[in-house]
């Protein structure tokens, strides 16, 4: 069952999207362009998604291509709001409410692993080990972290409720990380950054079986 502090359960849905795609913060709208080519080149029979909130870039999945859709997060009104937009769609959808610090990730083996913006809530290490146990032999991991800068970690906005994250949002930098890759059996095969209209930056890493 979900840890019933954390911040992201206190979060409304409205509040959320309002916040990340506010004009002065655009994060919806680079991580919907990011899912979109990542997507894309990959085409993956079996796709899981970490932290998947209301299901930012779900309309690009299609279910020619994809027979199996795992989709976590912790918040439950987020996942209502994913299956009534996407189950009709994507017969494949699978809603998975947890809490992946303690209760792990959804049984299956995936070609994608999906994680954008869930990195920063929860500790890398052991996420990457499961996600690592889990990725299809040929699999590949998309993450996004942002990276740490002279911004405050959550864009102000009108939205109150999303300062209930700053005690518990950790930026990881990019080289950190792929530490923690390299120790998961790990390794990145691509690396890109994403500069957004506040200045922050989005790192795009692309993961794979050493
Ligand atoms: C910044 S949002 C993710 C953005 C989204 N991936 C996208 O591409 O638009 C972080 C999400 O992670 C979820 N989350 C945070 N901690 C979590 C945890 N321990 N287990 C599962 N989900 C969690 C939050 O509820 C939230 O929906």
């Amino acid at each position: 069952m979900p840890n019933q502090h954390n911040p992201w359960l206190d979060i409304p849905a409205a509040d959320y999207e309002a916040h990340m795609s506010a004009d002065a913060v655009g994060q919806q709208q680079a991580l919907n362009g990011i899912f979109r080519d990542c997507y894309g080149r990959l085409q993956p029979k079996r796709l899981l998604v970490l932290g998947c909130a209301t299901g930012n870039g779900f309309e690009h999945i299609d279910p020619r291509v994809t027979a199996h859709v795992a989709a976590v997060d912790i918040n439950p009104h987020y996942l209502v709001d994913v299956t009534m937009r996407f189950a009709r769609t994507l017969s494949g959808l699978e809603i998975s409410c947890r809490d992946l610090a303690d209760d792990g990730l959804p049984d299956g083996v995936f070609d994608q692993v999906h994680c954008a913006l869930i990195f920063e809530y929860l500790d890398p290490a052991p996420l990457l080990a499961g996600i690592a146990a889990q990725l299809a032999p040929a699999g590949t991991v998309t993450a996004v972290l942002q990276v740490p800068g002279d911004h405050a970690n959550v864009s102000p906005t009108e939205y109150a409720s999303l300062r209930r994250l700053e005690p518990v949002m950790r930026l990881v930098a990019p080289a950190e990380f792929l530490e923690m890759v390299h120790t998961a059996g790990l390794r990145c095969v691509k690396h890109a950054e994403h500069e957004l209209p506040n200045g922050k930056r989005f790192a795009e890493l692309w993961l794979e079986h050493v």
